[in-house]
């Protein structure tokens, strides 16, 4: 199992009290997995990814373990954290590839990030020359300016980079956003092929875009509002969700190619809670068509068949 992810619960601090957003969050992701994280815009994904590498003010640490490779890390400390970012468990922000330094050159970048990481560039140099050949960049990429890179490339670069290390997991936040929908299925082959590779164990993949998820991830998490909604396997969670919040997400898909968060759900009025304030118990629960009394309590995050994981009181029932 690469990654073991109990009870985490991630807030940010403001002035006006703690914004909730992730919320007893427990998961794992398996050695080899590429897990698609999905969920509306707002709901915690980018929250959950970063709090695993880098827990930074605002963000504070509430409670919960995470283990990679059954190690526990000390997600609560940047120091603590230092041994385990980019070896163990890597990172490719969003908007990373827009915020590569204009002024450096790819190589002299490359050479300070690995240093920074005290890892020594010429050693490093024949493995980074392996990679962009198989990512299909020239060697005269480290001769150049980001500007002269395009987006795809920036983004294979950017990919090379966070996986030089073969960490254990590889966080991967919006990295087809930005892109042109031929450049974004490019993108995504990739990251299989990283993975196929073993340039990493596993992937989480965060996408507000759940036509990249059908095309690469073997399995889908959803979120709503800072709460783990289902967790099953790609075919399972397309064809037959259990969750109520997943099976509109689903239906309100239109086809494959655009991406929900540009639509409004449709038959579901209202719209997430705010998450300074959070409504207690399911917290889909005042948009849920089939909501009832015992929904005042949370649910927890069960198995209700083999590898499909639900939060729900009415799914419970019915299997009961
Ligand atoms: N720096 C911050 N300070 C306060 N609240 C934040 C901050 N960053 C994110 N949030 C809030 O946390 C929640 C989850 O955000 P985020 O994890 O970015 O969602 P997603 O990536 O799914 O769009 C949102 O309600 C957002 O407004
Ligand atoms: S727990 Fe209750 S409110 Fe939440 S999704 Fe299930 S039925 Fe709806
Ligand atoms: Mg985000």
């Amino acid at each position: 199992m690469s990654l073991q992810v109990e009870h985490l619960t991630v807030y940010y601090q403001t002035l006006r009290g703690d914004v909730q957003a992730l919320e007893d969050a427990t998961f794992t992701i398996e050695d080899g997995e590429i897990m698609g994280l999905a969920g509306e815009s707002g709901c915690g994904k980018t929250t959950l990814g970063h709090s695993l590498i880098r827990l930074v003010p605002p963000m504070r640490y509430v409670r919960g373990k995470v283990k990679i490779d059954s190690e526990e890390l000390p997600i609560w400390g940047m120091e603590e954290m230092n041994p385990f970012r980019f070896k163990k468990i890597s990172i490719i922000p969003q908007y990373a590839m827009n915020a590569m330094n204009p002024t450096r050159k790819i190589g002299k970048m490359t050479e300070e990030l690995l240093e920074s990481r005290k890892v020594s560039f010429s050693d490093t140099l024949p493995e980074l020359k392996r990679r962009l050949d198989m990512v299909e960049l020239t060697h005269d990429v480290m001769n150049m300016y980001p500007i002269e890179l395009s987006g795809g490339m920036k983004q294979r670069m950017v990919m090379v980079l966070s996986t030089l290390m073969d960490p254990t997991l590889l966080i991967a936040d919006e990295i087809t956003s930005a892109l042109d929908v031929s450049t974004q299925k490019a993108v995504a082959e990739m990251l299989v092929e990283f993975r196929n590779r073993e340039c990493c164990n596993s992937v989480m993949l965060i996408t507000h875009d759940l036509s990249i998820l059908y095309q690469i991830a073997d399995t889908i998490m959803v979120m709503y509002a800072g709460q783990l909604s289902e967790k099953a396997a790609t075919h399972t969670m397309i064809h037959s969700p259990r969750h109520p919040y997943t099976k509109l997400l689903i239906s309100s898909l239109p086809k494959v190619g655009v991406k929900y968060a540009e639509k409004r759900l449709k038959g579901i009025p209202g719209s997430p809670p705010l998450l300074l304030d959070p409504p207690i118990g399911c917290r889909f629960r005042e948009r849920c068509p089939v909501a009832f009394d015992k929904c005042l309590d949370v649910p927890p995050f069960l198995e209700i068949e083999k590898d499909h994981l639900v939060a729900c009181w009415k799914e419970f029932e019915r299997d009961a």
